[in-house]
């Protein structure tokens, strides 16, 4: 739009306001799943919000995005320090995208922590770690980021829990009980939203292929396991319009 200024002598070009761009809040940005998150919002001309706890791991993850999306992470995605297992985190996360951008359209909850550990024997804390950090970070992030998105008419919840959920072997009794617990989260949730235009969906993923899996299981057949970049593609998929008829899902990859 071209205006005339007033009193002046010629015409200038006013700069153009900065047109609104869909905002996504990735919750866990740096972690290994999270970053391909970012990465495809970012490939996909969104704004992001990325969550991080650790300052090195965010530099680590800042350097590979910006390089993975052509200098665009240096525009447009911008980190908050946040530890959602508290209200405060989740609500600092979410006021930085509503800044930003006036809302959010997507949110993606990667945040957790894995480890196996008998239950004979075993701690109430290593129980009580699993459920803070796998499901009462999802709680805190719904507490937050659901009423601005059902004020603005809609928005893409994604929970990522764990193919493990369905049945705990052994050792993994404390980590399958959390990432069940956070699939019923996701369920009640869907139901609450249901007709309001926010939509929940759960994805629940075999074995990630990234560094520390890969460290950690050195010898073993990498067979079935999931890039994080096709569970980016499914995530960020969810957020589009294609996926509109698609709530209260949950999605075994
Ligand atoms: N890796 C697998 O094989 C696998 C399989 C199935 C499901 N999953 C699930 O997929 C998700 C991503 O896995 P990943 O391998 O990408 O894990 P990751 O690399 O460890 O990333 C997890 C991210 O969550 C963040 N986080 C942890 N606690 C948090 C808190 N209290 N507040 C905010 N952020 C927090 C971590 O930050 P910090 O670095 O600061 O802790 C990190 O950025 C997890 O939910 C995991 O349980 C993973």
């Amino acid at each position: 739009m071209v205006e005339r200024e007033p009193g002046g002598a010629g015409h200038r070009q006013e700069a153009p306001a900065e047109p609104r761009l869909s905002c996504a809040l990735v919750v866990g940005a740096d972690g290994a799943l999270g970053r391909a998150v970012a990465a495809w919002f970012l490939g996909h001309g969104w704004a992001v919000v990325g969550t991080y706890r650790n300052e090195a791991r965010r530099q680590e993850a800042a350097a590979v995005l910006d390089v993975r999306s052509s200098g665009a992470a240096g525009r447009r995605l911008r980190w908050v320090k946040a530890d959602l297992r508290r209200a405060a985190g989740a609500e600092r996360a979410v006021a930085a995208g509503l800044r930003w951008q006036g809302r959010i359209d997507a949110a993606v909850h990667t945040a957790g922590l894995f480890a196996t550990e008998a239950v004979v024997g075993g701690s109430w804390a290593t129980w009580e770690s699993m459920l803070e950090t796998n499901v009462r970070t999802a709680f805190e992030l719904a507490q937050a980021v659901v009423p601005p998105m059902r004020e603005a008419g809609g928005g893409s919840l994604v929970l990522v829990a764990a193919r493990a959920a369905a049945r705990a072997g052994r050792g993994m009794g404390a980590y399958a009980a959390a990432k069940s617990a956070l699939i019923r989260l996701g369920e009640a949730l869907a139901d609450e939203l249901a007709g309001s235009g926010v939509r929940v969906n759960v994805l629940a993923p075999s074995v990630i292929d990234t560094p520390a899996n890969r460290a950690a299981m050195p010898g073993a057949s990498r067979e079935g396991w999931r890039t994080p970049e096709e569970l980016a593609a499914m995530i960020g998929w969810l957020a589009l319009p294609e996926a509109a008829s698609v709530h209260g899902q949950l999605l075994l990859a």
